[in-house]
């Protein structure tokens, strides 16, 4: 059994005072509990105010959104690898489709990122899902493969195992559309078994996969449920303290 993973992803919404006042009422609802991790992803901006307001709750864990590519140096306006876990980050989401189809971010620099991720003490949260179009035509499997084998190409082979794993559908992203727990099964399933080609069926048994996409309190359960899905990376109903409490506690 993996323990379920919540992670919530604010994106660009709660700078620091909103994160204050985020953390305090989701910690007056959220009581700790040992059978889960979970995540907050705040914007990078907020993230050493979340660890502050976190105080001595280390039941929770704190990632970044992104990081650059690159380790350090010229590149305006970005925020490293080592900066991020320098502001508490433990986790790096690499790849996010908005990184991906927002701002263009290529396979390469998925890859790159997930390998500085872990040289600098992040664990890379390595996000893949196809696009509504690419479902449509069936290529679903090839498309979140190829993500997925790019993504994890520059890791020394005892890192691999190293990693999570996100699928996030990208027409399920905001929209309100949520894939069915047999839909998510189904490309959890594929996805774990390209991990066990790589790594063997136990280590591939032991890399959590997380299921994004529309997910809220009222589907987070059956989600949760699903065969291989051993966790949730939720947007838009993170945002609200009872909303991620409720989820939390799934
Ligand atoms: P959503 O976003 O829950 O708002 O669909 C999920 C994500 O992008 O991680």
């Amino acid at each position: 059994m993996r323990a379920p993973i919540l992670a919530a992803n604010w994106k660009m919404n709660h700078g620091p005072t909103e994160a204050r006042a985020f953390v305090a009422a989701f910690l007056a609802s959220y009581t700790a509990r040992t059978d889960r991790t979970v995540v907050l992803f705040p914007p990078a901006l907020s993230l050493s105010t979340v660890r502050d307001a976190l105080g001595s709750r280390a039941d929770i864990t704190l990632g970044v959104q992104n990081i650059h590519s690159e380790a350090k140096g010229a590149f305006t306006g970005e925020n490293s690898a080592a900066m991020a876990a320098d502001a508490g980050a433990r986790i790096a989401l690499v790849g996010h489709s908005e990184r991906r189809h927002v701002f263009g971010e290529p396979d390469d620099a998925t890859a790159a990122k997930c390998a500085l991720a872990l040289r600098h003490g992040l664990t890379p949260m390595l996000c893949v899902g196809e696009k509504l179009e690419q479902r449509e035509g069936g290529e679903t499997d090839a498309v979140v493969l190829r993500q997925l084998r790019a993504g994890l190409a520059k890791l020394a082979p005892a890192d691999a195992p190293n990693v999570l794993i996100a699928y996030e559908p990208v027409w399920a992203i905001g929209t309100g559309k949520t894939a069915t727990p047999v839909d998510a099964a189904a490309v959890h399933q594929v996805i774990r078994r390209e991990l066990a080609a790589r790594l063997g069926a136990k280590q591939a048994a032991a890399v959590p996969i997380l299921y994004g996409g529309s997910v809220t309190r009222d589907n987070a359960r059956a989600l949760l449920d699903a065969e291989n899905v051993d966790g949730l990376l939720v947007g838009g109903a993170s945002l609200d303290p009872s909303s991620w409490s409720a989820i939390a506690s799934t």
